[in-house]
């Protein structure tokens, strides 16, 4: 099976959560599982940096405005199709925001370009590789079903994963005319939402299938609470939404062999993380002592929770809790966690920024990883702890519901709990969890207990993988069915 698949970031080309270890993951899994895909992802400038050997395979006078051209390459046991257009792409900043921390004003046509040129790989016009589905994941890339769905000639079957509905792509109607898409896709059951345009719910209406990343997020996005104004396009496409957990590519997340570590451990030494841990105090300046270390390593956003965090620390601190903060996001968060660390020198070590290293290192080295989450449609930072024996503390809620057992009598009595979990998210279950784990952490018996069999379990891709290659099977075969 030959799959083209459209994402807006690939790890480790270019990252900014877990969409990139996804997409940088899942198609290796798959070439294990007989199917080729290959990638198509913008030409950033840390992308095109990193380019070994890039052939010329198509050019354009005129993308969206400007000069393009698809180049083709082997990066990192990945096969992929880059867009090179300087105008859209060779600039500082994030792929999304630029150094203010405001949308690029052209991402329409940014990823408008991205998925019309993807499109036209998956149209066959390449003559060199001809995919038989093409696979799009999130907003920026959904276009690209649409433009495929419309075409005159070349039809595929099209799959769309949604990691996170709440970034949509929405714009204005005026954009319309310049997405050069016929006229019959201004259309309910097309790209028009709410007067608008909607990049997703274009890819929502235009895909054979739609997967999602858990099981449960593919129920949580059918209500309107997490719907976002979508809920009613997807309940109307119930009969073809998969919910598929995400794995984790355990190459790149393995303690006994992870290169951003002081000291490299299995499940069978664990307690050698106790160096990774003194080390991880030392990076956060935190006091070197035998109380529960969290660490939190996210986005700081309203998703994630860490807004209630914030105002639970000082309450948190004199119950024994240390903190290891690193992520980046909404500026008051930052600050928050800033000002929060000059409070309790010792006790609340934070980094602003994008450390991947750093990242690694906090699951070697810390007790628990709280993952206060509104919603999370998979997550893999929880995933990530289970394999380094970083005990989650997690909201019941999406993948993260999906993915921990919570340590309740029975599952502590019987060693098969692997973390903490509490619901709803609000400030108060939030202390009650941080308060249970506290206790869980001092009953050493059962803690190793927790540790231990979040790292015996198995949350590597095999599984996921191929639920995707019976979902492209099953696509190509309704195809073929409806061509004869
Ligand atoms: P999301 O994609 O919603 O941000 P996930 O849990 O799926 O959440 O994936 C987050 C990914 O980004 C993980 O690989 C995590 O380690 C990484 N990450 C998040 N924040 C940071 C940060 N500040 N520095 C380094 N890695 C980070
Ligand atoms: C999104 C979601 C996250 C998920 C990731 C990969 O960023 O927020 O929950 O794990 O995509 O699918």
């Amino acid at each position: 099976i030959r799959v083209l698949s459209v994402t807006s970031e690939l790890y480790p080309l270019i990252k900014t959560g877990g969409l990139a270890d996804v997409t940088g993951a899942l198609p290796l899994a798959l070439k294990d599982q007989g199917v080729e895909v290959r990638s198509f992802i913008p030409g950033y400038r840390s992308v095109m940096s990193k380019l070994e050997n890039p052939r010329v395979v198509k050019t354009y006078n005129n993308l969206f405005g400007s000069k393009a051209a698809i180049l083709a390459d082997e990066v990192a046991g990945h096969k992929i199709y880059v867009l090179d257009c300087p105008d859209f792409f060779d600039r500082s900043g994030g792929p999304y925001l630029d150094e203010n921390g405001a949308d690029w004003e052209d991402n329409w046509q940014r990823f408008g370009a991205l998925s019309k040129a993807a499109a036209d790989v998956a149209l066959g016009k390449l003559k060199e590789w001809e995919p038989q589905v093409i696979h799009a994941h999130d907003w920026q890339s959904a276009l690209s079903l649409a433009y495929v769905r419309y075409a005159n000639f070349g039809n595929i079957p099209r799959i769309m994963t949604i990691h996170n509905l709440a970034f949509q792509g929405r714009y204005d109607a005026k954009i319309f005319k310049k997405l050069g898409l016929p006229k019959k896709a201004w259309a309910m059951n097309g790209v028009e939402y709410y007067g608008g345009i909607g990049y997703m719910k274009a890819g929502l209406s235009s895909a054979d299938v739609i997967t999602t990343v858990s099981p449960t997020y593919a129920r949580e996005i059918r209500r309107p609470e997490n719907g976002m104004g979508l809920d009613g396009l997807i309940n109307h496409r119930e009969n073809d939404l998969y919910g598929i957990l995400n794995g984790i590519d355990d190459d790149v997340w393995n303690p006994p062999e992870d290169p951003y570590i002081t000291k490299q451990y299995s499940a069978r030494n664990y307690q050698m993380r106790r160096q990774n841990r003194f080390d991880l105090e030392t990076e956060f300046g935190l006091f070197h002592d035998e109380d529960p270390l969290f660490v939190i390593c996210s986005r700081m956003t309203w998703q994630k929770g860490v807004d209630m965090l914030l105002e639970l620390l000082d309450e948190l601190v004199p119950m024994g809790a240390k903190f290891a903060v690193l992520g980046q996001g909404d500026n008051a968060i930052e600050r928050g966690f800033l000002a929060a660390s000059q409070r309790h020198p010792g006790r609340i070590g934070v980094k602003v920024g994008y450390e991947e290293p750093i990242a690694h290192r906090m699951q070697a080295g810390g007790d628990a990883i709280l993952i206060p989450s509104r919603f999370e449609p998979c997550g893999l930072t929880q995933l990530y702890g289970l394999r380094y024996g970083c005990v989650p503390v997690v909201t019941r809620v999406g993948g993260l519901a999906d993915t921990i057992i919570d340590a309740n009598e029975a599952s502590v009595s019987l060693g098969c709990a692997t973390g903490v979990q509490f619901y709803p998210p609000d400030p108060f279950h939030l202390k009650q969890a941080v308060v249970r784990t506290i206790k869980l952490y001092n009953d050493k018996t059962a803690w190793k207990s927790m540790q231990r069999a979040g790292m015996r379990s198995d949350f590597s891709w095999g599984r996921s993988a191929a639920r995707y290659v019976d979902l492209y099977r099953q696509v190509i075969a309704n195809y073929d069915a409806k061509k004869t």
